[in-house]
Parts: C-alpha cells; structure tokens; sequence
C-alpha cells in the first residue's frame, strides 16, 4: 500500500512557532519552519483543527469550517503552507470535526432562531415525563450530555463541551454539507484528512437511557451506521484520490470495528486511532487518578491489536503521543535519569511496528510534560472541569494538582521548544502556555549533539528505505517477559527482531540462535551489546535485530 512507508507529523498550530508576536502560534510561523520539517524526511503533516472558532475547546468547537481563525492566518496563507510543503514533497492531512459544530456556527444559530430546517441539523429532544433531561448520558468533558436549547423546552445533545453541539447525520442535508467541507479542501489539494471522533457520529434516532451499570458509550459507539456513513463519504469525497491518507480518531473502538474501518475493499478509512494502550495508567478506568502503568496490560494491548489488525488485514496508525496525551516520556520513561533513553526506546517501539507511525511535535526532542505550581497556569476546558469534580470529591487542592498535573492535556500543548530562551524561541511575546523545560530540552541543542532527533530521523529513513518495516509481518516475541516488550517483523526471508526494555534496570532476555549471527539495525547506546543468545538490556535499551 502506497502509504504503509510513510511518517506522519503532527502540529498543533497555536504552539508551533508565532511569528507575530502574539504569544499565539500560527500559519506564518508554520511556513517560516518549513525547513525544519522537512529536514525530519515526514512524508505529511497533520495540522490540528485552524478554523474559525470561538476557542472553547481549542478549535475543535468550529463555527466556520471555510474561514480561517484570524488568529492563525489567512486562507492566503493556507495555500502558502501547503505550497511550501508541496515544494519539499510533503503533504498535509487536515482535521475534519464532523461530529459537532459550535454554538456560534451559522447552523445552531439558525437552529435556535426557529428556522426547522436548521433544527434538524442537531438532536434536539425534550425531557423525559418525569422532567429528567432526555438521556442519562455524561459528556466526555465531564457533567451532563444535554443542554437547554434557548428558551424552548427542548435540548441539545452535545458528548463534548456544551459549546459544541452534536450533529444529526440522519439528516442527508448534513451528510452533504459535511461532504461539501471535505471536498473543499480537497480542491486546495489537501491529501490527508484526519477525522474528529468519527465513531461516535452514528448514534440512533430515538435516544434511551443507558441501563443501570451500563456505559452509556455503548449506546452511540461503532453503531453499523457508523460504517455505511463512511462508506458513503468515501465515495463522495476522498475516494477518488490514490494518493489520498486518512485516519479516523475512535473513541473506546474494538479490533474488529477497527478492522473493519481499515479493510481496504470496505472502502471506509486507511487507519485508525485506537486509545486503549493509553489507558493503562487510568484506575479502573478513570483517566483522573494517578496509579503507576501497568507495563503488562500495555504489552497485551500493544501485541493484540497489532495481530488482530494484522489478521483481519486493516491497519492502524501508531503513537504514544497528540494534543489530547500528557507526554509519553513522561508516562512509560524516566524524564529525571534516562530521559535520552527512553524517548528513543518510545520511539523505536513506535516505529519499528506494524502501522503507520505519527510524531507529535516535541517528541523527537523528548519533550516532557511542564511543571506548574498552580490550577492558572493550565488553560484547557477539560483540565478545569476535572479539577472541580476532584475538589468536589474531597481531594485538597495539592491533591487535585497533583493528578491533573499529571493528566492534563495542556501537557502536551505547551510551545515547540526551539531553543533556550525564556519563551523557549517559540514566540517574542508572552506564550499562550508557558514552556517550562527549554533550558535543556530545545531544538537547537539537539541538533548541537542531542541522540535523540537523528534517530527520529534514522527511523523515518528505515520505513523508507525497508519494506520489511513498511510491509512485514508482526509476531509477538517474549510475551512473558516482565520488562521487555518485543515484537519480529519478517517480509521476503528478512527478519528483524525488535526489544525494548521498559525499565530503568538490566534484565536479560534470550534470543533465538539465528539472530546472533545477524546484526544490529538499529539501537539507542553508543555500544551496541555483543549478540549471544542471553542478551543483556541496559536500562531503557532498545534493539532491533536483522537477519537476511
Ligand atoms: C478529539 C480531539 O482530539 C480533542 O482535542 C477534542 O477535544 C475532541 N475530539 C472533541 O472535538
């Protein structure tokens, strides 16, 4: 498949680089750093949504999906951006936030002046006979899914912030005028699209109640009609393109929907974004909770889903970090003694698999996660709302900062560290959201003699370069072991087999006969260990074997 070699870099606009002096990153200083892109070989980057939008969930809350945020830029600068990256052969992926739209968008506003037409465009439902709201669903920032439409008596359900209202994609009139935003951008020769929360777009015409112990996800998640709607923007908009590469983001999604999403002859999406491998340091399931990782539930998840992807012949993007993930350095490193380390076993882990592998900006620096000393510092809607509910669970506020702290969002938000100024070179003004690392973690030293950004860019050059990692296939490897997770890769008579130590001390595993007499693709010390079948793993070491 043309894009199983391909490495996809993520930017989250406002925090890339601000050329004007705003404290707000924007199109003009994406352009300015084009050459910085390109020296990572990408062959696409996603931008995170830059359309016009009152900002209450940082762009995802959009109220115009044609107009550009003048914050950001101008659609002058859009095509710029695009044409500069053309120039290097880079494409751009697009994110297309189909599920909702912002209150302020024409749609709601002529929704709620009366016109019925418009009404349709969302679900709008009264309360039930005993006055409860219409469903017991929470959004997923937290508090109740419904909110009052106007002064009617009806509501309007929204999964995310009650800016952001929930569209009816029963309504064939949105299903083309969401077909419509597409193709607009494809006309602009965007290539990539990446799509908000798609599978939740499918939920029923008549909405219930979730059970008692019930998840009220499973009511609205991965519905049938979530596939032939796909289906049916594969043929009105991308389907056309050879070159084209999307991504669906799917919220609390199985292997086999996933398969079925990615299998190519269904003709829905390329790949998808799963989140489960992201869980495993949640309690029983609550993101806000600060419990150590469990390192063996992260492999089983990391092995399952490869295979079963594999299996079922989809495919699946591959990440530890976006805009919506404190830093993984952060979560399965060690940023205090093994920082080097650990980002680049992350990154091998990433890289060597089976999927399609996605930086997020920062990560090929090892960024890590600020450190703030209190709630103001902290700008995200999500952040605050689960400050309250902690607060209001009886945690003290140091309590309630320590988890956020250690959860939040805004953790992977802070600016592009470029050097080691105060505003760490991302901006001559005031940062929207302070850098707090730069004085050692910044572009400029890595490319002084950092370890970690050339082999970033020595990762991007093997999926290139070998189809054994673009194309082969995966078999788990070790799966017992208690500090390592492993993986082989094997196409046309080549095997590689890839070991990353997940610890900060040695272990010891041991390797079939055949691989020590092959050598050593690529690795992250200095000295690569001599090959005998008991290998010892220094802490965080990762290896990756070839043999034929
Ligand atoms: C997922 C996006 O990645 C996240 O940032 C956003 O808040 C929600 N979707 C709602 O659009």
């Amino acid at each position: 498949m043309t894009f199983h070699n391909k490495v996809i870099y993520q930017i989250y606009p406002k925090s890339f680089y601000d050329s004007n002096g705003d404290g707000l990153g924007d199109l003009r200083g994406i352009i300015q750093k084009v050459p910085y892109i390109a020296s990572l070989g990408v062959d696409m980057v996603w931008f995170n949504p830059f359309y016009l939008s009152p900002q209450k969930d940082n762009g995802y809350d959009i109220s115009d999906y044609y107009r550009v945020d003048p914050a950001m830029g101008s659609m002058e600068e859009v095509e710029e951006l695009i044409a500069a990256l053309a120039a290097e052969d880079i494409g751009v992926m697009f994110d297309m936030v189909l599920n909702h739209v912002s209150t302020e968008h024409e749609w709601f506003q002529r929704a709620l002046a009366g016109e019925k037409e418009y009404q349709d465009f969302f679900y709008l439902r009264p309360a039930q006979a005993d006055g409860s709201l219409p469903t017991n669903w929470e959004s997923k920032f937290g508090g109740p899914a419904w909110a009052p439409f106007g002064d009617t008596d009806l509501y309007y359900l929204h999964l995310y912030d009650v800016s952001q209202a929930d569209l009816n994609w029963h309504n064939p009139r949105v299903r083309q005028e969401l077909f419509k935003v597409v193709n607009f951008w494809k006309e602009k020769g965007v290539r990539g699209f990446r799509f908000d929360v798609l599978n939740v777009i499918g939920k029923a015409q008549e909405l219930v109640d979730a059970a008692p112990g019930q998840s009220d996800k499973l009511l609205y998640t991965d519905t049938e009609r979530v596939h032939s709607w796909v289906q049916e923007m594969h043929r009105e908009t991308f389907g056309d393109l050879p070159d084209a590469i999307t991504v669906g983001e799917m919220s609390s999604t199985t292997i086999a929907n996933s398969v079925a999403y990615t299998q190519p002859a269904r003709q829905e999406l390329d790949m998808v974004f799963s989140f489960h491998h992201l869980k495993v340091d949640y309690d029983r399931g609550e993101k806000w909770s600060l419990v150590p990782f469990r390192f063996m539930e992260l492999k089983q998840i990391l092995t399952d889903w490869a295979v079963g992807i594999q299996q079922g012949g989809g495919w699946q993007a591959s990440f530890w970090n976006n805009h919506d993930q404190p830093r993984a350095l952060n979560r399965f490193g060690d940023v205090e003694r093994y920082r080097v380390e650990s980002a680049t076993m992350l990154a091998a882990a990433i890289h060597l698999t089976r999927g399609t592998p996605y930086i997020y900006m920062g990560e090929e620096i090892g960024m890590v996660d600020p450190v703030y000393s209190s709630m103001e510092s902290y700008v995200d809607v999500e952040t605050h709302n689960a400050y309250a509910a902690l607060r209001e669970r009886g945690l003290s506020e140091a309590e309630a900062l320590q988890v956020v702290a250690s959860k939040a969002r805004d953790n992977s938000r802070t600016p592009m560290q470029w050097d080691a100024s105060a505003a760490a070179g991302f901006s001559s003004g005031q940062p929207w959201l302070q850098p707090t690392s730069q004085a050692e973690i910044n572009v400029a030293a890595e490319e002084a003699g950092g370890r970690i950004l050339p082999f970033y860019r020595q990762l991007v050059d093997l999926r290139h370069r070998m189809p054994l990692i673009s194309e082969g296939s995966y078999e788990p490897f070790a799966l017992e072991h208690e500090q390592v997770y492993g993986f082989v890769r094997e196409h046309e008579g080549q095997r590689l087999l890839v070991a990353c130590n997940f610890y900060g001390r040695e272990t010891e595993l041991e390797i079939p006969a055949d691989f020590t007499a092959g050598r050593v693709l690529i690795g992250n010390y200095e000295q690569a260990p001599a090959l005998t079948q008991k290998l010892t793993l220094r802490p965080y070491e990762t290896l990756a074997l070839l043999v034929g």
